[in-house]
């Protein structure tokens, strides 16, 4: 029995390799003779995560749009009846609105990895690069999705933050008014925010996906020492050519991620059924109710993946610089590979102060992402704010003085196991 059925196997096959003879080498190059370094620890499945969290994405967000109604009119109450009379319309959109912050979460764990693996530094920049890129398209496709249930703060957040762009100069006010398509939010709004949510951004984002992939798998991994397996030692038990302290992706990884991707889905249900709202950080109070252009909300504020820029907005005086000091602060990030001279890349064999500064960096950044969840009224926390929106700018500025004056360990030859 079994000798039919790998027969047949191997026949269908060798058919299909006869006639698409290029589709095997590519599953060789990023699968199985992908060789990553044996060394991968519980962050490195925050890239699976990833994927993982944005396939959810696109499959929930299928099922939402079949009966969504992207219209000023009808929004809101379809949303209302996804959530009340469509069969598992409930879960469906909760895995989608809670899926958005999971995917934040996952991602900023992701960029906290390379920030402290040193997975930047070269021959890595291309994928750092991509990896913003997707980081950028990731924000505004959040922002438009958060716009189309038509609720009080998505009206209101869309309103405060299209009118950002009203600060630039002479073309400010025209550029606000050709985004919305209106003097605010409105029906034009919704129909293009709706168009650009559910196609546009998305194949965006899968290509830049796709090639952040290939880039990676083009160089290989870095590991948490930071030493290029490449380089080292060949041959091992499945290849005389391959690193030797490198194992193939499949089934070494994808036995070990599958593992990790269970334990995530777990505790990701449990926030989908017990905490899909987190007490207003994924989904605001204000946004069960329907958008009212007469009444403002007390407090305007986006979502928390947003609030450590929104913080630095709110900190700065004046309205156009403090515009600049936001996006700068998104921009100064694709720079990373540049601004980091040290040695090592690892932060395991760099000194104590480029690890203390990469911690306070971390508490900087939730801290802003804290005072901007706030209601900004408080004078002490706008001097905080200002100070930690300085440490921000100053920790990569000034970066190219202290990676190099640190001091570093030296690196291991071959990559460190605890096994
Ligand atoms: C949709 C979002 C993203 C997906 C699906 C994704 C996917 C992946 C995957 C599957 C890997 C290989 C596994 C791993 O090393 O964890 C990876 C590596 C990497 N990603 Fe991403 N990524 C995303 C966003 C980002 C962002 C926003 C950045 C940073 C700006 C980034 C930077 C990197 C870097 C530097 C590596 C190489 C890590 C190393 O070799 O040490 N990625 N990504």
């Amino acid at each position: 029995m079994a000798n039919i059925f790998t027969r047949t196997a191997d026949g269908v096959m060798d058919w299909f390799n006869a006639r698409a003879p290029g589709f095997m080498p590519v599953y060789r190059k990023h699968m199985s003779e992908y060789y990553a370094p044996k060394n991968f620890n519980i962050w490195y499945i925050f890239g699976v995560l990833s994927i993982v969290v944005l396939v959810n994405q696109i499959l929930t967000g299928i099922f939402l749009t079949m009966h969504f109604k992207p219209s000023a009119a009808e929004a809101f109450a379809s949303v209302e009846y996804i959530m009340r009379d469509v069969e598992w319309g409930w879960l469906i959109r909760y895995m989608h609105s809670t899926g958005a912050s999971l995917f934040f979460i996952v991602v900023y764990i992701h960029m906290f990895r390379g920030l402290m693996y040193g997975s930047y530094q070269k021959p890595r920049e291309l994928v750092w690069i991509l990896g913003m890129l997707i980081y950028l398209v990731l924000m505004a496709e959040a922002f438009l999705g958060y716009v189309l249930p038509w609720g009080q703060m998505s009206f209101w957040g869309a309103k405060v933050i299209i009118s950002l762009f009203g600060a630039i100069p002479v073309i400010g006010n025209g550029l606000t008014e050709w985004i919305m398509g209106d003097y605010l939010p409105s029906d034009a709004t919704l129909n293009r925010f709706f168009a650009l949510h559910v196609i546009a951004l998305p194949l965006v984002l899968l290509l830049l996906v796709v090639l952040h992939i290939f880039a990676l798998h083009e160089v290989g991994s870095n590991n948490p020492d930071g030493v290029e397996i490449k380089k080292g030692p060949k041959g091992n038990r499945w290849s005389p050519t391959a690193p030797a302290d490198g194992v193939p992706f499949h089934p070494y990884y994808t036995v070990k991620d599958g593992f990790y991707v269970g334990g995530f889905l777990i505790i990701a249900a449990f926030i989908v059924f017990f905490a899909p709202a987190m007490g207003g950080w994924f989904l605001e109070h204000d946004n069960f109710t329907e958008a009212n252009k007469l009444v403002t909300p007390a407090h305007i504020k986006p979502v928390w993946y947003y609030t450590p820029y929104y913080a630095m907005l709110r900190v700065v005086p004046h309205k156009l610089s403090g515009v600049l000091v936001m996006f700068g602060a998104i921009a100064i990030l694709f720079l990373v590979p540049w601004l980091d001279r040290a040695k090592v890349k690892s932060y395991r064999y760099r000194g104590l102060m480029s690890k203390v500064l990469l911690g306070l960096f971390a508490i900087s950044f939730v801290w802003l992402g804290k005072i901007g969840a706030g209601p900004g009224t408080d004078p002490v926390e706008t001097i905080v704010g200002r100070f930690l929106t300085g440490f921000y700018f100053l920790f990569f500025l000034t970066m190219p003085i202290w990676t190099k004056i640190d001091k570093t360990k030296p690196v291991p030859e071959r990559v460190t196991t605890h096994d």
